[in-house]
């Protein structure tokens, strides 16, 4: 299973990526907002920095006009996905420029035929969105579970990747049912090591460590 941490920050990626826990990176104009900083900078500095896929979106909603975002933004650097919306134009760009040999991931997905269109259309990544549709009353993982039994049925070869991870279980449920991918907040990341029966067994380990007086260096 792949880790993309879905934020612009530079910090954080940098943290996570020295412990080998980043296959990618994922953005949208909501995380570069949040990050204060030029797409095109912040985007070049995150593609310098690791070396798996940086999803970067689009902004124009006409397919000519996405098209030619979509290329600007692939000139930033080899690894980027050009990230599109799924829309009819998003899917006219995602074929445009997979067919051109350009990463594409194609976000906002919440129905699994949305995710048939996706890889139809050639995308190299599916974005179902889990948390909002947790926000709406309906089961996020249930999509993830749908959009991963059709794609098999069929061979398709569009990578599955959970999007919009707000939790840990989220990061297991998705593991369970065989996301390809899951991008999610640095912070979510970070609670994948947390376990209460860790702390306290560590907790005793050093107790009596420091009763033994002896140290190792
Ligand atoms: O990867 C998509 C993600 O950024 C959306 O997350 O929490 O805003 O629904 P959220």
């Amino acid at each position: 299973m792949k880790f993309f941490v879905d934020t612009a920050e530079i910090d954080a990626i940098a943290e996570l990526n020295d412990l080998g826990m980043v296959d990618g990176v994922t953005t949208n104009p909501s995380l570069i907002l949040k990050s204060g900083r030029d797409i095109l900078e912040v985007t070049k500095e995150i593609c310098d920095l690791v070396d798996g896929p940086v999803s970067a979106e689009v902004v124009a909603t006409e397919a000519d006009d996405m098209i030619a975002e979509g290329r600007k933004l692939a000139k930033i650097a080899s690894n980027i996905a050009v990230k599109v919306p799924l829309t009819w134009a998003g899917l006219k760009t995602c074929k445009t420029l997979t067919d051109e040999g350009q990463m594409v991931n194609v976000t906002l997905c919440f129905s699994t035929n949305q995710a048939i269109l996706a890889a139809k259309a050639g995308a190299t990544f599916i974005s179902p969105f889990i948390g909002r549709l947790d926000d709406i009353n309906l089961d996020g993982m249930d999509l993830i579970a749908d959009i991963r039994q059709v794609y098999d049925n069929y061979g398709f070869e569009t990578e599955i990747l959970a999007a919009s991870i707000r939790t840990v279980n989220h990061v297991t449920d998705s593991a369970r049912i065989g996301a390809d991918v899951i991008t999610a907040p640095p912070g979510v990341i970070k609670k994948l090591a947390d376990h209460p029966l860790t702390d306290k067994g560590l907790e005793t380990f050093l107790a009596d460590w420091a009763k033994t007086g002896q140290k190792i260096l």
